[in-house]
């Protein structure tokens, strides 16, 4: 039965899911964009992530905001003031499948712009499929896991990514830091991929300088103090405003 075969037998996968992301997760067997789910990736307080593959075996990750996440509040202060979801229902269902619904839109401007971010593939309600970042046969880390090879040309890759976010895609990220950047490595050559895309906001949103702001200054105290960089934050914001 289709039941069966996407959801395995894997306990900790059963046992994560409730009656709503089923439904979303059947609709898309249906739909041949979710063939199987494995393991859990990672495990965090507002969504679980998971691998898998689609109906002709390409590999996928599963992104499921949790209903019952406590991050509810949190959310509404970022939807809240953002001119795209003007009149957006206080409801916690909703405001979630509308959080995952932006985390869809963002990735897509985000590769619209030429941006490296996982390709956005399908959402349904709290459920988003994308496409996975895999380094040397694994899946990639975290810049917060990963050692870099050359931290300045890394860095600048990624002020890179961040101009094409911020001028191009005109994003503020919102939630920017090394465990929302993956380091992919190929050729022994190591490139980020900004992720976790549910935040982002538009430059007209009423605390978008803040978020930038403080987006700024989480990166470059990382650096500096992981690499021993002098990075400044706000000569960080003037060169990519340039
Ligand atoms: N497209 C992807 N390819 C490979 N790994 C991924 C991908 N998306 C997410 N991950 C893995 O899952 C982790 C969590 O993803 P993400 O940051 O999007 O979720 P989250 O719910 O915001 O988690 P947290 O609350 O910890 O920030 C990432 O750090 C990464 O290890
Ligand atoms: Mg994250």
């Amino acid at each position: 039965m289709a039941q069966q075969k996407i959801i395995t037998d894997n306990k900790v996968v059963m046992n994560s899911l409730d009656n709503i992301s089923f439904k979303a997760l059947f609709s898309m067997k249906d739909k041949g964009i979710v063939d199987t789910l494995g393991g859990i990736i990672q495990s965090g307080k507002e969504s679980n992530i998971f691998w898998g593959t689609d109906v002709k075996g390409n590999p996928i990750i599963v992104k499921i905001y949790l209903i019952s996440s406590n991050s509810f509040n949190n959310m509404l202060n970022y939807i809240k003031g953002d001119p795209r979801f003007l009149g957006i229902s206080s409801n916690k269902r909703k405001v979630i499948f509308e959080w995952c619904k932006k985390e869809f839109s963002n990735l897509s401007k985000c590769r619209n712009v030429g941006m490296d971010v996982p390709e956005p593939l399908y959402f349904k309600n709290n459920v988003l499929v994308m496409e996975p970042i895999i380094s040397e046969d694994r899946y990639a880390l975290p810049l917060s896991s990963t050692p870099l090879n050359n931290p300045k040309d890394f860095f600048e890759k990624l002020k890179h990514q961040m101009k094409l976010m911020l001028k191009k895609a005109r994003l503020i990220h919102a939630d920017f830091s090394e465990f929302n950047i993956l380091v992919k490595h190929t050729d022994n050559i190591q490139t980020p991929v900004i992720i976790d895309f549910g935040q982002a906001v538009l430059p007209e949103h009423p605390r978008a300088a803040f978020f930038l702001n403080r987006d700024l200054k989480n990166i470059c105290l990382f650096f500096n103090k992981r690499y021993d960089m002098s990075l400044d934050p706000k000569k960080l914001l003037e060169e990519l405003k340039a």
